[in-house]
């Protein structure tokens, strides 16, 4: 069997994996509606945390702000994590850039590629989108609070697989190398960073995450067109701040700092 087609199995998944919180319990499924509502639904149940949701496709794949997320059954990472960690009121954009910046993180290590996160939740590779993530909070029986990190990542995705419109803006790893990867070793790789970053959350090394998420940053120090829901605003982007807010210096050299929004264009997609 090629390695494109190979299908995820939970053992192979955790065999080498060293985590002890991230993924010590995995559910695999062929196909689900959403693996972010699957998730959410085992997280009500009392789900432990670290609990990870596999698919090989969904029905109805989502992105933030309404979007869908596409991926050929079989080709990508479709994963959602449950966090049963606490978070202050002013720290509910940090799970998402711990999300990108794992990811972004775990694909350098694993393939040489210049993979970068764009704020506040996506991983680029050469300006295109390879994978973003979709955190999402929910309150158990209990009424204890836990997240939902979703995320996509492209793996074995060809290019006239992706939707039309979205052929110029998005790519996988085997578009950026030319070869298949086993999504076994995509998966653990991401797992391992996960809870790396995930213990920097919990354990209050909030400074220790920005740095690694500003280290990846695909636009610190360039142009950037913000779009929030009422505007879009440009600046210099000036790094992504302790909140996870991303701080912009506008023309009058003030800088301000965005909470939600988006980066929607920066100086490198100009050229
Ligand atoms: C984005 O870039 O807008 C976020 C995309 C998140 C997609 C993932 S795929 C697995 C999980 N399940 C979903 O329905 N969405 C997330």
């Amino acid at each position: 069997m090629t390695l494109a087609a190979k299908k995820l199995t939970a053992s192979e998944i955790r065999d080498g994996l060293r985590t002890q919180t991230v993924g010590r319990k995995i559910e695999i499924h062929k196909e689900v509606e959403s693996t972010n509502d699957l998730a959410r639904i085992r997280g009500v149940e009392g789900a432990p945390d670290g609990t990870l949701i596999l698919a090989d496709s969904q029905i109805a794949g989502r992105g933030r702000h309404g979007r869908r997320w596409h991926a050929p059954p079989g080709s990508s990472i479709l994963a959602s994590l449950i966090l049963r960690h606490r978070l202050l009121a002013n720290q509910i954009g940090l799970p998402s850039i711990a999300g990108a910046t794992a990811i972004a993180a775990a694909i350098r290590k694993l393939t040489n590629l210049d993979a970068a996160i764009r704020w506040p939740n996506d991983v680029l590779i050469r300006g295109k989108k390879l994978s973003g993530v979709l955190t999402e909070l929910e309150y158990d029986q209990e009424r204890q609070p836990f997240l939902v990190m979703g995320f996509g990542v492209n793996v074995n995705t060809i290019l006239t697989e992706f939707p039309q419109e979205l052929q110029a803006s998005a790519t996988s790893l085997r578009v950026e190398t030319g070869t298949a990867f086993s999504r076994v070793a995509v998966i653990q790789s991401i797992l391992h960073r996960l809870e790396e970053y995930y213990l920097h959350l919990k354990n209050g090394e909030v400074a220790t995450l920005i740095a690694r998420a500003n280290t990846l940053s695909a636009t610190i120090g360039s142009e950037v067109q913000v779009q929030t829901a009422f505007k879009i605003i440009e600046g210099k982007d000036e790094g992504i701040d302790q909140d996870g807010g991303l701080l912009i210096r506008d023309e009058h050299g003030c800088v301000r700092k965005f909470l939600v929004g988006e980066v929607i264009h920066t100086e490198e997609c100009r050229s």
